[in-house]
């Protein structure tokens, strides 16, 4: 029962589109109808608004971490695992936006954080520094969700890995169009357009 309430609770909290109320309040119209289509603060920031894609940043990763922090003291913290993943999908596939939502990269790394900080670190600084070098905001988050998925493992064992090695399969799995376009070498740049 608790596991349920905990699942309810990410879904709900994880399924709020950030990106799409900001960009709706400041008047930029509807973000799906802009670059790659995706809710995330990538795409928000293609609106050429950075303010407005670092809130998206903040707020899609607070709800992540706002999901596990709330379940584990509410359900108990054997449910933040459950909270984390349904976090992830509530980005993913918002019942209000007929399921079609984001990547899942920031509410996952606010996931990160509270189920284990140094897996949030991890993933955080290796995308901080793939973004310097390489500069496709894709290729950043997918590197960074792999060493995650690493540093979990080495740091908590079973218990951390399996949910977190779900979240980065599925986030990676979000990702299939952006990875045929690295493949191709298509993949715009971080504030490029698509
Ligand atoms: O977090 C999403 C990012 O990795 C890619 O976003 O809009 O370029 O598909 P986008």
């Amino acid at each position: 029962m608790n596991g349920l309430l905990a699942a309810i609770l990410g879904l709900l909290l994880g399924s709020i589109p950030f990106g799409l109320l900001l960009t709706r309040a400041a008047g930029l119209g509807d973000i799906r109808s802009i670059g790659s289509g995706n809710i995330g603060a990538t795409n928000v920031l293609r609106t050429g608004n950075k303010k407005l894609a670092a809130a998206t940043l903040v707020l899609d990763f607070l709800k992540g971490a706002a999901a596990v922090w709330l379940a584990a003291a509410l359900f108990g913290p054997e449910t933040a695992g459950i909270a984390a993943i349904a976090a992830v999908l509530g980005h993913c596939h918002p019942p209000w936006l007929a399921f079609r939502g984001g990547k899942g990269v920031a509410t996952a790394l606010g996931v990160f954080l509270a189920l284990a900080w140094p897996v949030f670190v991890a993933a955080a600084l290796t995308w901080l520094v793939m973004a310097k070098l390489v500069k496709i905001s894709s290729a950043s988050a997918l590197t960074g969700m792999a060493v995650a998925a690493i540093v979990a493992f080495a740091w908590g064992g079973w218990p951390l890995f399996w949910p977190v090695a779900l979240i980065v399969a599925y986030v990676t799995l979000r990702h299939h169009a952006n990875i045929a376009r690295l493949i191709a070498g298509t993949e715009p740049r971080i504030g490029q357009g698509k």
